[in-house]
């Protein structure tokens, strides 16, 4: 960078200071001190009065699934794969669709299916499958691992995630052990 710019960079940093000081002065002038000790949020109290409830923009909780596997019900998850079928395949060997087949995918690493095209983001991601990380995505796949292809927007239902997950643990020759 020449020495023009740095100067040019350094007296818009400079500049936008002072502007910013001269905004706090002059709300400090505009308004009378007695006024601020009031509260001038009057609806604060009002907000913070539903705290507990979740608001819209509240990062949303992934209820645990380890409390239920066990008592996973197999036949309600492999309906629910009804929901993924037009992209995955489940079977041992099965073709990649839009996403990649899942056999034998609890525990495995990510990304690993070497016939498929996987996004940067997921590619790139490292790490396994483990329970904790399969309940994650499927909740919400686009907020687990930004840049993922797989345009699905999840299972919202923490049973849902647990039988799924239940079911997809038997489809490997050695199903990984319950958390
Ligand atoms: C609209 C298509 C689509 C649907 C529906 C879909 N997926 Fe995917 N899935 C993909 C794509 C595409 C990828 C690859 C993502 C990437 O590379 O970013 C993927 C990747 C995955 C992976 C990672 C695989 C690996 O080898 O690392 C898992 C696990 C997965 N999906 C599970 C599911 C489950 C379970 C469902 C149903 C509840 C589902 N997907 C529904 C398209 C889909």
């Amino acid at each position: 960078m020449s020495n023009l710019n740095f100067n040019k960079m350094a007296a818009g940093v400079l500049c936008g200071g002072l502007l910013l000081m001269g905004g706090v002065k002059l709300g400090a002038i505009l308004i009378p001190h007695q006024k601020l000790a009031e509260n001038p949020y009057p609806f604060e109290v009002a907000e913070s009065a539903g705290a507990g409830q979740s608001t819209p923009s509240a990062p949303a909780e992934v209820e645990p699934i380890t409390p239920l596997l066990a008592t996973a019900d197999i036949a309600a998850g492999q309906a629910q794969s009804r929901k993924c079928t037009a992209c995955h395949t489940f079977d041992k060997g099965g073709a990649n669709r839009v996403g990649p087949n899942l056999y034998n995918i609890v525990n495995r690493g990510f990304a690993l299916n070497p016939d498929f095209k996987y996004s940067k983001a997921m590619a790139e991601h490292g790490g396994s499958w483990t329970y904790d990380e399969l309940n994650h995505f499927l909740f919400k796949p686009k907020a687990r691992i930004s840049g993922t292809k797989m345009n699905f927007a999840g299972l919202k239902k923490t049973k849902d995630r647990a039988n799924i997950i239940a079911w997809m643990r038997t489809l490997a020759d050695n199903p990984a052990p319950l958390p």
